[in-house]
């Protein structure tokens, strides 16, 4: 039987850390600040920024939301960036996306300081990160690197393939297990035979954001599966696809009309040594290891 590795147990484990991490600067007078900035009402938005705003106040950190009207500027919001910048208060800002059109996010993002971009997004951050120095990594490939080590997976000399190349996720995770001195393979839609290269992996990272597409002949038996994949499942064709004669997700599917399946499909995890479910896997890393981030910059920040 597959191991299941619950990311709900070990984002509790890192949020103990970073409570922790809290209680010490708090020893020398220095309150971690996290600000997060959410443009108009996007419904998934509203509860990804509640539960981070939750997050920082369960673990002691001191945190705001700031929420300018959806008809905001790109300039109104570069003036709000460079008034954060300048707050000492501020360790970590973090501009929730999606963003309306007229905003450019580009011209936003690299407007935050480096040094408080605790998403990780900032190019500065990334080629801190290719470069191996000291960086804000993006949290939802910082998380997968924390299961596998706090799961006992051992990285270095490992077999990883990342299948999916995005700034975000893609290219960051395969940088830090490069880090963690695995050989590393990044694939993507133009990959010849994907099935040859991610059968070869011991470490099999699937960020290409398509349901269920990595399928059973794909896996090593035995290998991790890695799923950092989130695909909202409505239609009754799709959902057999993925779940038929399974009661559980029968009954949310009914009650619902959607269920959530990762990038992996549920067969291929049968094949694996260990895998991360979808939902209660990666997902519940991403918020954690922000609290980390903020925490790690308001160290960074003051030379700690
Ligand atoms: N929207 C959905 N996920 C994220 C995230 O991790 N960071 C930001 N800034 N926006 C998001």
């Amino acid at each position: 039987m597959a191991k299941v590795l619950d990311g709900a147990s070990i984002a509790a484990a890192i949020k103990a850390d970073v409570a922790e991490g809290v209680k010490r600067l708090g020893e020398r007078g220095v309150r971690p600040g996290l600000v997060v900035v959410q443009v108009g009402h996007v419904p998934a938005s509203e509860i990804y920024v509640r539960n981070k705003v939750q997050a920082s106040e369960e673990l002691g950190l001191y945190s705001a939301r700031i929420t300018p009207p959806e008809t905001v500027t790109t300039e109104e919001l570069m003036d709000l960036i460079a008034a954060l910048n300048a707050r000492e208060d501020v360790d970590g800002i973090l501009v929730q996306l999606p963003l309306p059109k007229q905003v450019d996010a580009k011209v936003l993002l690299d407007a935050i300081d480096p040094a408080k971009d605790v998403d990780g997004f900032h190019p500065v951050n990334a080629g801190l990160l290719q470069a191996g120095r000291p960086a804000l990594a993006p949290c939802t490939p910082a998380g997968v690197i924390e299961i596998l080590k706090r799961s006992g997976i051992p990285i270095a000399g490992a077999n990883a393939v990342v299948v999916g190349r995005s700034d975000i996720v893609g290219k960051p995770a395969a940088m830090l297990l490069l880090h963690e001195n695995a050989t590393v393979t990044i694939c993507h839609s133009k990959t010849r035979d994907l099935g040859a290269v991610t059968r070869e992996a011991d470490i099999l990272v699937a960020a290409i954001g398509r349901p269920g597409f990595i399928t059973p002949e794909m896996v090593k038996p035995g290998a991790t599966v890695i799923d950092v994949g989130i695909n909202r499942i409505t239609s009754r064709e799709e959902f057999d696809r993925f779940f038929k004669g399974n009661e559980k997700r029968e009954a949310a599917f009914e009650k619902r009309g959607a269920v959530i399946v990762g990038d992996v499909h549920p067969a291929a995890f049968e094949v694996s040594g260990a895998y991360t479910p979808v939902p209660g896997g990666v997902g519940l890393l991403t918020i954690a290891m922000l609290m980390s981030n903020t925490v790690r910059a308001a160290k960074m920040r003051r030379g700690l």
